[in-house]
């Protein structure tokens, strides 16, 4: 079982992502447990203030540490192995393998979502990660969460359940997904790809990893430096690439 221990300011922002879909029947097939708490549940002030003004001056507000730190005391009092992870857009960049990392090393989060114009630098000495989920700027480390949740959840065995697994995707051989088709064969005149209908699944499977090296080879060949190529994809990635070149003499 995969835990989440969620700490935020706004817990309502939760509720529908984990309240459908996969993460909802993960949660209700014990695969994935979530807990979301509230910060402003720790604060120690009559005012339930979270966030104060910026020492030296300048816009907007910092949260303060102090309620973040004893909401992840409170945590580990229950879990003291919880790894605890910081979202900010100057974190670790996230991708396939760190999540396989992660899912390997840690069976709990603590997953802290700051807010305003960003948290007291302090924090970061009670935390095990920082992570960005890309490089942009979002209002707050809520929907970095959701990523992270159910990123992570989808890899656990059985939440995607046999044939749908997880195994076949993007990233997971380091190679862009072939596409997909589905009824009906004509659709505003454009038609499905024939050996799709041939019924002859040595060749569908090779079209499909021809379709997946080709795209990779288009849009991101730096994947395929880490791809697990045999003679024939190497055989076909070459003549491609000579096409590619063709075409721009
Ligand atoms: N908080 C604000 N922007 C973020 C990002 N890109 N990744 C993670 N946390 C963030």
């Amino acid at each position: 079982m995969l835990t989440f221990y969620v700490l935020t300011l706004f817990p309502k922002i939760f509720i529908s992502p984990l309240g459908e879909s996969i993460l909802n029947n993960a949660q209700k097939k014990g695969y994935l447990r979530v807990e979301i708490i509230n910060i402003r549940d720790f604060t120690r002030n009559k005012y339930k203030q979270v966030d104060d003004y910026p020492y030296g001056g300048g816009a907007g507000m910092v949260m303060k540490a102090d309620p973040i730190v004893s909401g992840i005391e409170w945590i580990k009092n229950r879990d003291s192995k919880a790894w605890t992870i910081l979202f900010t857009p100057q974190g670790d960049k996230l991708c396939q393998d760190t999540l396989e990392t992660l899912l390997d090393s840690h069976k709990s989060f603590i997953l802290i979502c700051g807010r305003y114009e960003g948290i007291d630098e302090r924090i970061k000495n009670f935390v095990n990660q920082e992570i960005s989920i890309g490089d942009y700027i979002l209002c707050g480390g809520e929907a970095a969460a959701i990523v992270l949740i159910e990123a992570l959840t989808r890899l656990v065995p059985g939440v995607l359940g046999g044939e749908n697994s997880a195994k076949n995707e993007s990233f997971f051989n380091s190679l862009l997904e072939y596409p997909q088709y589905t009824r009906p064969d004509k659709f505003r005149g454009i038609e499905v790809p024939r050996v799709l209908l041939s019924g002859n699944h040595s060749e569908i499977n090779w079209w499909r990893r021809k379709q997946s090296l080709k795209r990779t080879l288009e849009k991101r060949p730096d994947l395929l430096r880490k791809a697990n190529l045999n003679e024939d994809d190497i055989a076909f990635l070459e003549e491609i690439k000579l096409e590619f070149l063709k075409k721009e003499i």
